[in-house]
């Protein structure tokens, strides 16, 4: 549909423009999203210029507007090019000709940014809570497994002994780096580009302190150029949550494993799973799988936005209106993964008997007996070669190492008594790591009220 007589900026064209030219320069249908922000900036903006008494009565009347709009404005009502246009037109219409002087004093340049950054800092405030939801579930899983013995992996085979709230606490570490970067992306997000108009800067005597203080901003972009045309903010938010969903995708990947039944580690509540169409017995992790696999449209959001800022001469091109689709889909693509895995993880249910018997089938517990060599006085070069060989004759037996007779440990090395046996149970392996950082029950057990008193 051709918008020709709408159009806000055509002053100066002599033909309509080209309906599929029309069609491809426009936005509304993406940059919707940010029409609260938008509302909410042209407030903040015609309330200093009124100030400033370039305006006025549109302050009181923009206002009420916002509030009716708000609800019913959706990007059909109007539409042309972009949200901006829109909420243009949309004003004008419900408050006559003063609604046209809405755009005194600014450029859809530095309208744009500015809402951009309103809508990232409102769903980076969003996103910080799903992750604390999400890490005090996990706590309250880990609290409950903190003398529960699992294997650690290495090279995912059998390395040592350690405990599954350990294990959790790990993945509580990588949110919480992620929750630390976020908040940090948060400040720089959190910069006002209005007042940097078109490019140059306003004619009109703004005071851009005010704005920020209206509208929340901590600081006030502070090169014109710059302003309009940085998207640093996007991409550094977009590799923030790259890194969350790089997190969210190997813990997806174990719970994947441990949910098979060759694992049998743990098992995923039935309402986050899905059955075959065709294998009656089966119950696929279609969540976690999900997760996995969105983590590579977030990945490629960030190569999508950082090869559109690459070689961007300054200041504003239009290049710039693509940074909306992959931004939105990774903040709504975080949401929803969060989402999920906040529910998804306190309904874990741990297999502890499955984790038992695989940390004893795998000796879990031989650097332990080398570490005991060590205390008996051999160089751990040697203990290692001393333990390997027990592990040689243990193989080829079928059994664990605590299953070795004391004649077979002294064939080995005449430093090895009776007392050998107590380093070798799963228990005494996890204890012994008690260390900040260690897996030992009242190390996990620290480390969880620690958490705790961090999350508040
Ligand atoms: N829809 C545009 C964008 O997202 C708004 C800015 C348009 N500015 C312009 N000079 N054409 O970037």
């Amino acid at each position: 549909m051709s918008q020709g007589n709408q159009k806000l900026w055509n002053g100066r064209f002599t033909e309509a423009t080209d309906a599929f030219v029309e069609a491809f320069t426009a936005s509304v249908t993406f940059d919707f999203e940010l029409a609260l922000f938008d509302i909410e900036g042209s407030v903040a903006l015609e309330c200093l210029v009124y100030r400033c008494g370039i305006i006025d009565a549109l302050l009181r009347r923009t206002r009420q507007w916002q509030i009716q709009t708000a609800s019913d404005l959706d990007h059909k009502s109007y539409p042309i090019e972009d949200v901006h246009m829109n909420i243009e037109a949309a004003l004008t219409e419900r408050i006559g000709e003063q609604g046209k002087a809405l755009h005194t004093g600014r450029s859809r340049n530095d309208q744009v940014a500015t809402d951009v950054r309103m809508y990232l800092r409102h769903n980076i405030d969003l996103i910080l809570e799903q992750i604390r939801h999400l890490q005090r579930g996990l706590l309250g899983l880990a609290e409950g497994h903190c003398e529960t013995i699992m294997p650690g992996f290495t090279h995912l085979q059998v390395a040592q002994p350690v405990v599954f709230g350990h294990h959790l606490m790990a993945w509580y570490e990588m949110l919480r780096r992620d929750a630390d970067r976020l908040t940090d992306c948060r400040r720089r997000v959190n910069t006002l580009p209005l007042g940097a108009a078109a490019l140059a800067g306003t004619s009109f005597p703004i005071d851009r302190a005010l704005v920020a203080e209206l509208l929340d901003f901590e600081a006030v972009a502070e090169n014109s150029l710059d302003a309009v045309s940085d998207r640093d903010f996007a991409i550094e938010f977009t590799s923030t949550a790259s890194l969350l969903m790089m997190h969210l995708s190997r813990w997806s990947e174990e719970m994947i494993l441990w949910a098979s039944p060759q694992f049998a580690f743990i098992e995923l509540p039935d309402r986050f799973c899905t059955g075959s169409s065709i294998m009656p017995q089966k119950k696929n992790p279609d969540v976690p799988e999900l997760v996995r696999g969105k983590s590579a449209r977030v990945f490629g959001s960030l190569i999508a936005l950082l090869t559109l800022m690459k070689s961007q001469p300054l200041a504003y091109n239009k290049d710039n209106q693509e940074d909306k689709e992959p931004l939105i889909d990774t903040v709504r693509t975080l949401q929803d993964c969060l989402r999920a895995f906040g529910d998804m993880i306190p309904n874990i249910k741990a297999q502890p008997d499955n984790m038992r018997a695989a940390a004893e089938r795998g000796f879990a517990t031989a650097t332990d007996l080398a570490d005991y060599l060590v205390r008996k006085g051999l160089a751990f070069r040697d203990a290692h070669h001393v333990v390997g060989r027990l592990v040689g004759l243990a193989v080829d037996r079928g059994v664990d190492l605590a299953a070795l007779s004391l004649v077979d440990f002294e064939t080995e090395s005449d430093r090895i008594t009776e007392d050998v046996y107590s380093v070798l149970t799963l228990e005494g392996s996890v204890a012994a790591r008690s260390h900040i950082g260690g897996t030992a029950p009242d190390t996990v057990r620290a480390a969880i009220k620690r958490a705790k008193h961090q999350l508040g």
